[in-house]
């Protein structure tokens, strides 16, 4: 009964044919395509949470989250190149695992989507702060650049730029290839000159001890860091537009993971060797720390002057600075300001293609789908996904936010993973342009890999997440369950939900 509802793979593929996008990119794109939408605030900020979790065992937190990514990658890509229509893992799940169940992860991904936009945007606002007060030798009062755990009242900056990224989204702004190519380049560059200046500098002994807190601390650190490797499921929603999806979809997948976790691994070598990464406030007796992100370590970090990564918000940045640099901080921190917001835009748009296909599917409210007539685009859901991003911005600790959106990133790994198993079975001999070598074996080491890492974060995340999860379950039930589109039989087959919202017309302004 519960698990009957399920979307007839055939309509979505139907959907997806009608459309029929001309297959354009190839391995080099979607390889740029997913590091332009993973390296972001998880490597320019968390890297300071992960020191303060781990220490230097934080490079084996970069190597566990990877890890985990690189199964459930290999899980999206048959996924995305059988099912190669928008919605991600909602779609999957609701082809091969029923409404219910892509009804708790199209819920979760708004965790996954919305939370994370208001994680980068709070990143972004440490980098171009301290940008501004490096440049031009000033000091901006807290109270107005970090939210009330942090030790400041509101993070204006963080607000700003969420509702920036708003605003290009109502007037129809998507990025173009040219300019994620273009912001790749800048990211990777600032990484790649981190690395050249730091790497030399290392001290060997700021590597001891390399696990102060155990293994613990590294478990909570990847937790935590994982949020460093999302986004890359970026690319399995352009499977559509894939020439040979077979040979490109795995290279641009794990290819994006492989290049991030190497640079991931040289900048965290890079600062814990330069300037060590030792935890503040270690409680012997009980192995912890002092929490990332709380009162507590905002008021250890200002008794000793901010003279710890862990205590920096611009980690990167800062490290430069301390080895001799300051120039070179100043423009680590112009690049995370100008490559951030496409960080931030990606996720957002991703959130509201979610909506804008649930509430298609009649499972949210149909005024979440209504289009603006001049641009276009889902306004409505735009501008609310907008005021609760700029919210979550204001108010939270960049690496609570990381957290909270992960929890509901682990459970849509999960749910994808367990759904390529499922449809091997219920649907052996349907076309899969990539199939996941060795699925029995891959698929369950996600599965494994998503439920250590979300029992390692933090409990408030946790409970966040289950809290989230039964208000979802709430909602279904009393709301979408008797509107659903499919449970009211219709099989309806909307040409642009391949890839909604419509493409503009006229041609919506853009950054090309
Ligand atoms: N992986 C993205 C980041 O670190 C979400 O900002």
């Amino acid at each position: 009964m519960l698990f009957d509802r399920v979307k007839s793979l055939d309509a979505i593929l139907a959907t997806a044919e009608k459309k029929s996008l001309t297959r354009t990119l190839g391995a080099f794109q979607l390889t740029m395509l997913g590091i332009g939408a993973v390296i972001g605030t998880g490597i320019f900020v968390l890297t300071a949470e992960a020191a303060q979790k781990a220490g230097p065992g934080m490079m084996i937190s970069f190597i566990i989250a990877g890890f985990v990514c690189a199964f459930a990658a290999l899980c999206y890509a048959e996924m995305a190149s059988m099912v190669p229509v928008s919605g991600s893992a909602y779609t999957y799940s609701y082809a091969v695992m029923g409404e219910l169940i892509a009804w708790m992860v199209g819920w979760a991904l708004i965790l996954e989507y919305a939370v994370a936009a208001g994680a980068v945007s709070v990143g972004w606002s440490g980098y171009v702060v301290g940008l501004i007060e490096n440049a031009f030798s000033i000091d901006i009062p807290a109270t107005w650049v970090l939210g009330p755990f942090d030790g400041g009242m509101i993070n204006l900056p963080a607000m700003f730029i969420a509702g920036l990224v708003t605003m290009l989204l109502v007037i129809g702004t998507r990025e173009s290839a040219t300019v994620n190519a273009f912001l790749v380049v800048i990211k990777v560059a600032a990484l790649t000159l981190f690395v050249v200046l730091a790497v030399p500098v290392m001290n060997m002994e700021n590597f001891e001890p390399f696990a102060p807190l155990g293994f613990g601390g590294i478990g909570a650190a990847a937790a935590s860091i994982f949020f460093a490797y999302v986004g890359f499921d970026a690319v399995s929603t352009a499977a559509e537009e894939t020439k040979n999806p077979q040979r490109n979809m795995p290279i641009g997948l794990i290819g994006s993971l492989a290049i991030c976790t190497i640079f991931y691994l040289l900048v965290a070598a890079g600062v814990i060797g330069s300037v060590g990464a030792q935890p503040v406030g270690i409680d012997a007796a009980t192995q912890h720390a002092l929490e990332p992100g709380s009162r507590e370590l905002a008021a250890a970090c200002a008794a000793m002057g901010d003279q710890a990564v862990v205590c920096s918000k611009e980690a990167l940045a800062w490290t430069m600075r301390e080895i001799g640099w300051p120039q070179v901080g100043n423009l680590i921190g112009l690049a995370a300001g100008l490559a951030l917001p496409s960080v931030i835009l990606m996720m957002m748009f991703g959130q509201t293609r979610i909506f804008f296909v649930m509430s298609r599917d009649g499972l949210l409210p149909k005024a979440f789908s209504k289009i603006h007539p001049k641009f276009n685009t889902p306004h409505v859901i735009t501008i609310i996904t907008g005021i609760a991003v700029a919210l979550f911005a204001a108010f939270f600790p960049v690496g609570q936010l990381a957290n909270i959106s992960n929890s509901g990133t682990l459970f849509a790994f999960a749910a994808v993973s367990i759904a390529v198993m499922v449809i091997r079975k219920t649907d052996p001999s349907r076309h899969r342009p990539f199939k996941t070598p060795l699925i029995y074996i891959t698929a369950p080491i996600a599965i494994l890999g998503c439920l250590y890492l979300f029992f390692n974060l933090d409990q408030k995340s946790i409970n966040l997440f289950l809290i989230w999860a039964a208000i979802g379950l709430v909602v279904y039930f009393a709301y979408s369950r008797s509107r659903s589109h499919v449970g009211q039989g219709h099989i309806e087959v909307h040409e642009d939900d391949a890839d909604a919202p419509p493409p503009p017309v006229p041609p919506a302004p853009s950054f090309r």
